[in-house]
């Protein structure tokens, strides 16, 4: 740093190359620092950088980059952190909203071990901390990596963060070998207030709630910034451990307690659900006093043995639930009704509201879900809201529940202006003019536009470069929209993403000199596409954003056909038998108007399945849609779904194009010392010994596909007692088919 020159003497050319320099050098050392704990220079030349930096900045507020190191705050900070991945995912907590929602969850748990109503079952039930949840490692006994919780599977390395909250232990005694706590981030109310107060008194960042201010000060660069925010923290959970800690959840809560960790003193031991509601009640009473923000109860099942066999459905665990406290209320006026188009072409009515605080926050947006919820009707025809619609010009009663989209409860017809009108919902698509039709049985109104529909378009875009698909870096939301349509470099399709580095030279020098884009960020966006050239099957299957395709279903498709064109040559064999399906759907519709007897029905019902089976449709075609829709998880709807997307030939073309441009790698290959590895497994009849959602699970985490229906394709089926037609069909077919005792022997459980 010898050669530097005098801020005064730079040019501003000079000024803008080295502000590139000095963005990029720092951006370096806060990652080798905080993320590697393996810097590469001294804190004295950290220093200079930054101060120098500052110089710079100031001599010329106009050269500022966006990405400035002296903006480091907040979320672009998360670009200064390295990647952990999680060995065990972190997960969240399913809702409950009334008493009634726990009663259920007791249930589903019941039924889902096999448990009778009467048998014992205890739950322990604990506040719901509103905070960030952060997972610590400790190896014999030393803290040796903190994470936060980011999409689950991967978080954000903030060790040395955590190393200065106090109630974070460094060492702790006696624990094992590996030693994973979980538990919230939090801020007290008291230490909230000041740290605000301190802020606005600097002039620095004042917080808009506890949560949001616990957060930017874990997430901060400057680990010094950290120990001066009085973070606080409770442990509640654990991932990875070499040994297990205890036998229940109470036990173990013990034990961390025992080494060490603050663990929250309202954790009650609950042998019923009413006991459990009881305890809900005594917490929501203290929430105003505890001190800090809670937003809910969470029940957990406690007997440790209990939560491995409920295990975990895709983000959450069956053997927990979040009891939120109610939603909080306010009156404010409704000033427009604007329609967004999604990117299944669904039209979406939103609230413009005159900005009121809820709960602390202040809304201006809320959802009108669809036109029969502002008409004032349900889906079955019913009244809501007592059947009061929404009009602009309307007092409504907004309400927010947690982390939830605001949404609007009642209307003051008091308060109606005279001239207030009916809402007329949209007809044509209003970004693209297209028909908006609303199917029977369908509660949205939806573009026809598909692909010309740029609102459905760029939607899909979105999604595409999504967290959960693509999951670019750099390629957010934001420069999809500035990349739609863009004259010099559009991105149109999800081909275009995979295409802009070869355009023409000229427009790519173009990109490097737009707002926001230097040298470095454009080749780290190249280099972020390319990253993602190779993707797991069931990612690409979530991100082309087709209907009914969630994660799950992309999942299930994924394993079965393990490999995309031959997945696009079933589907596109199976297309005569999905016409067929809807047809007779559609007939059925028609014919459900007219019929007024049961038989009328069940007639029509054979006639359906005739169509399908047989009659017109190609025996192979009626065989590869019953591959299709047989995929447990998978039925007609999605079925369709898909067959619709791959039907479309703007769309398809969109897949093909896109194809072109990847690696696509299959799902893992099933556990190969696995008996039933790759298996295609049918259970049919009474299990006696597991609920049937318990042997589905535990088969597909041995890597075998569970199906719904019997065919060439399935290997084994397992057959309890009253096993009716798919036995037969299984020994017509010469499959082998074992009781539950001879599966659980062949999986080891016996
Ligand atoms: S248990 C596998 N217990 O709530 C389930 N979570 O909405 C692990 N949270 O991600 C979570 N207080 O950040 C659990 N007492 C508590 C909690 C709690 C707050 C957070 C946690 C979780 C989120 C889910």
């Amino acid at each position: 740093m010898s050669d530097t020159t005098a801020t005064a003497d730079l040019t501003e050319d000079e000024a803008r190359v080295e502000l590139a320099r000095l963005a990029k050098d720092l951006l370096r050392a806060n990652q080798l620092y905080h993320a590697e704990d393996a810097p590469e220079i001294s804190d004295a030349d950290y220093d200079a950088l930054k101060r120098r930096n500052a110089e710079i900045e100031a001599r010329f507020p106009d050269l500022k980059r966006t990405d400035s190191p002296t903006e480091q705050v907040g979320a672009r900070v998360s670009e200064g952190f390295s990647k952990v991945n999680h060995a065990i995912r972190m997960m969240s907590l399913g809702n409950a909203f009334d008493d009634e929602d726990v009663a259920d969850f007791d249930r589903s748990i019941r039924k889902y071990l096999g448990l009778p109503n009467d048998a014992p079952l205890a739950y322990t039930a604990e506040p719901k901390i509103d905070g960030l949840s952060l997972s610590l490692r400790y190896e014999h006994g030393e803290l040796i990596q903190a994470a936060t919780r980011g999409d689950g599977e991967t978080g954000e390395n903030v060790t040395t963060n955590a190393r200065t909250v106090s109630d974070i232990p460094h060492r702790v005694e006696g624990a094992p070998e590996v030693l994973e706590v979980r538990g919230e981030v939090y801020m007290s109310h008291h230490d909230f207030e000041a740290l605000n107060t301190r802020q606005a008194e600097t002039g620095g960042k004042t917080f808009s709630n506890p949560r949001n201010a616990a957060a930017g000060s874990l997430r901060q660069l400057d680990s010094e910034i950290t120990r001066s925010r009085p973070l606080k923290f409770f442990a509640y959970a654990w991932g990875e451990l070499s040994e297990p800690l205890a036998e229940t959840q109470m036990g173990a809560i013990d034990r961390l307690k025992a080494f060490g960790f603050q663990v929250n003193a309202l954790t009650r031991l609950c042998d019923t659900t009413d006991q459990m509601l009881d305890h809900y009640g005594q917490i929501e009473a203290q929430r105003a006093t505890l001190g800090y923000d809670i937003d809910g109860v969470v029940y957990k099942v406690n007997d440790l043995g209990l939560q491995s066999r409920l295990g975990f459905r895709s983000t959450t665990p069956r053997w927990a639930i979040a009891h939120k406290f109610p939603a909080e209320l306010a009156w404010t006026r409704l000033e427009a009704i604007d329609i967004q188009v999604g990117r299944t072409g669904a039209l979406s009515p939103v609230a413009r509201l005159h900005p009121v605080t809820v709960g602390g926050v202040v809304v201006s947006n809320a959802t009108l879900h669809n036109e029969d919820y502002i008409a004032g009707r349900d889906a079955k025809g019913g009244t809501i809201r007592d059947g009061k619609d929404i009009r602009v010009g309307d007092w409504v009663q907004v309400y927010r529940a947690g982390d939830v989209i605001p949404k609007i409860s009642d209307v003051d017809l008091s308060k109606r202006p005279d001239d207030a009108q009916p809402y007329a919902f949209p007809t044509n698509c209003p970004e693209c003019t297209s028909d908006a039709i609303r199917e029977e049985g369908d509660a949205v109104r939806r573009c026809t536009g598909g692909l010309i529909c740029p609102a459905q378009a760029v939607e899909k875009l979105k999604h595409f470069v999504s967290r959960k698909a693509f999951d670019i870096d750099g390629l957010g939301a934001k420069q999809i929209e500035m990349f739609y349509d863009d004259p010099i470099l559009p991105i149109n399709t999800p081909a275009d993403i995979f295409t802009l580095q070869d355009r023409d030279a000229g427009n790519l020098a173009r990109l490097k000199n737009r707002d926001g884009w230097g040298e470095t960020s454009a080749s780290n966006l190249f280099a972020a596409i390319d990253d993602k050239r190779t993707i797991p099957f069931a990612r690409l299957l979530f991100a082309l954003g087709i209907r009914h395709v969630g994660e799950v279903g992309a999942r299930d498709l994924a394993l079965f056909y393990r490999n995309w064109d031959l997945m696009a040559a079933s589907i596109d064999t199976a297309h005569p038998a999905a016409r067929a399906q809807r047809a007779a759907d559609e007939a059925e519709d028609a014919e459900r108007i007219v019929a007024s007897d049961e038989g009328r029905r069940a007639r029509v019902k054979e006639v359906r399945d005739a169509t399908i089976s047989g009659g017109n449709v190609p025996e192979d075609a009626a065989n590869a849609w019953a591959d299709l829709i047989g995929i447990d998880g998978i039925g007609a709807t999605l079925g369709l779904s898909l067959s619709d997307a791959f039907a479309n030939q703007a769309e398809r073309e969109a897949f093909d194009d896109l194809r072109t441009h990847l690696t696509i790698v299959p799902p893992d290959a099933p556990a190969s010392d696995s008996p039933v590895a790759g298996k295609t497994v049918v259970f049919t009849g009474t299990l006696e010994k597991m609920t049937r959602a318990e042997a589905k699970a535990r088969a597909e985490a041995l890597g075998a596909k569970v199906s719904g229906s019997v065919s060439q394709k399935t290997d084994l089926l397992v057959a309890g007692p009253g096993a009716g037609s798919k036995a037969k069909k299984a020994a017509d077919l010469g499959i082998e088919t074992l009781d539950e005792d001879g599966w659980l022997q062949l999986i080891g459980d016996l």
